[in-house]
């Protein structure tokens, strides 16, 4: 936890931009996994861990803005619960460690709730994201979980607050990404034919668990890299392969980091893979180069979209003007993601609060096949922290699809990509600071170029 000092000062500026009603913050509870006392990893939600700091199950809070009052709603634990799980500080504890001074039963909450609506006074909730959210948002405030979109001044004053890191919260996040590229590192060394692709899922989730933290995702190692979220660890590993891996660290605090890397699963690349791979590295280099306060993200993810098509055109895949091939979308075929996204106390910082307000300030999205996976395109401001994740992929389900319907004929060698159909995919990817002047990585260094990747094998 942070010095309480920095909670008491979060919730200051937050009061201050929402300017009046009350503002209702919803503590995770424990999730069961097949029975309830078997439980999922615990994790608290990450804006109660942002302004209240405190990671235990039970707990709600809200900060009455009107009357200038916060409260934190829990229960002590019962004999039971000591005995079986271990003890706690009082709720009186907890709250003093983050400066909250009044503390209530939960079972208070419903009735406060009540009366601050009685008294006319807006209650601003958060778009929920666990069903037992849903049915507390609507015993105790009466909105249908359909409708439960949450209050855009909240989300938005969250979103504007969280978005710019502070100088304690980039060494948490560094030590984060110092975590993440250890994984990497265990993992790109590791893999060889003849292995399961869950040796290396265990391995990346080891070296994570060993630094006191744990994944802040769904670890992603398989050698079809061209399936974008592939959480399958059942196969086995052959000679020719591109393995790729995509994981991260959680920090006990709750901050995250996100890497990717490919390796073959030889010792070295083949010519094909050599010069696929190359590109992806030009995508990504062009990308690093560009990024600096004022800039549109979505002007940095055309520009590693022109540079595939070119590296394409060379190797006879694509064809025709690269800026008109990206405008309409053929490149989506190849890279059908966004360059990257926020990263902070979420993996996809605050993917809960939306994308319309977190990557895109309000203004609205394409629905483009591929530009609509963007999850950030806004102009880029110091501070915010973000992954560049450029990728090219060979899909043989999204290459049937769009040859069938001659998409892109003009842009597409579709007889030349049928030739690389079993190819699989490519994507590195590292997190980076937006500083005043341009950008930092953040995290140590994993190897990037083909000739580093080689070096540690
Ligand atoms: N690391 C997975 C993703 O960014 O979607
Ligand atoms: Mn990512």
């Amino acid at each position: 936890m942070f010095d309480k000092d920095t909670y008491v000062q979060r919730r200051a500026l937050l009061k201050k931009r929402v300017g009046s009603g009350v503002l209702l913050f919803l503590g995770n509870d424990e999730c069961g996994l097949n029975y309830a006392d078997n439980t999922f990893r615990y994790r608290q939600d990450s804006s109660f861990l942002y302004y209240f700091g405190l990671s235990f199950a039970g707990l709600s809070a809200i900060i009455d803005i009107d009357e200038d009052k916060e409260i934190i709603f829990g229960d002590e634990l019962s004999i039971d619960h000591i005995v079986w799980m271990g003890t706690q500080p009082t709720l009186k504890e907890k709250s003093g460690q983050v400066g909250v001074a009044h503390t209530l039963p939960s079972t208070a909450l419903a009735s406060f709730l009540q009366k601050a609506a009685q008294k006319g006074q807006t209650v601003h909730y958060l778009p929920p994201y666990r069903a037992e959210h849903q049915l507390k948002l609507m015993e105790w405030l009466g909105i249908a979980p359909a409708q439960q979109t949450g209050s855009v001044p909240f989300i938005r004053a969250i979103v504007d607050q969280r978005n710019h890191k502070s100088a304690e919260e980039i060494v948490e996040i560094e030590k984060a990404c110092n975590i993440t590229a250890d994984m990497h590192l265990a993992a790109m060394k590791m893999v060889r034919p003849g292995m399961r692709e869950w040796e290396v899922a265990a391995a990346i989730q080891a070296v994570a668990l060993a630094a006191g933290g744990d994944l802040s995702f769904a670890t992603i190692a398989t050698v079809n890299g061209q399936t974008l979220h592939n959480h399958y660890h059942g196969n086995l590993v052959k000679s020719g392969d591109l393995f790729l891996i995509d994981a991260g660290a959680e920090t006990a605090m709750g901050y995250a980091g996100d890497m990717s890397s490919t390796v073959p699963a030889d010792k070295t690349f083949t010519t094909r893979q050599r010069e696929i791979y190359h590109l992806q590295n030009a995508m990504h280099l062009a990308s690093v180069d560009a990024l600096r306060p004022g800039v549109p993200f979505v002007d940095v993810y055309d520009l590693s979209a022109r540079v595939m098509v070119e590296g394409l055109k060379e190797l006879g895949l694509m064809k025709g003007n690269a800026a008109d091939a990206v405008r309409e979308g053929a490149h989506a075929l190849f890279y059908p993601h966004g360059l990257g996204h926020m990263m902070g106390l979420d993996v996809h910082d605050m993917e809960n609060l939306g994308e319309l307000w977190v990557g895109y300030n309000g203004e609205p999205k394409s629905t483009l096949f591929g530009r609509k996976s963007l999850r950030l395109a806004r102009p880029l401001e110091a501070g915010f922290v973000l992954t560049i994740e450029p990728g090219i992929y060979f899909i043989p389900e999204l290459i049937d699809l769009w040859k069938g319907q001659r998409k892109f004929a003009d842009f597409i060698n579709y007889d030349k990509v049928e030739s690389y159909r079993d190819f699989g995919g490519i994507r590195n990817e590292e997190d980076y600071l937006i500083t005043e002047t341009g950008a930092r990585r953040l995290g140590k260094k994993i190897p990037l170029t083909a000739d580093e990747v080689e070096a540690l094998r």
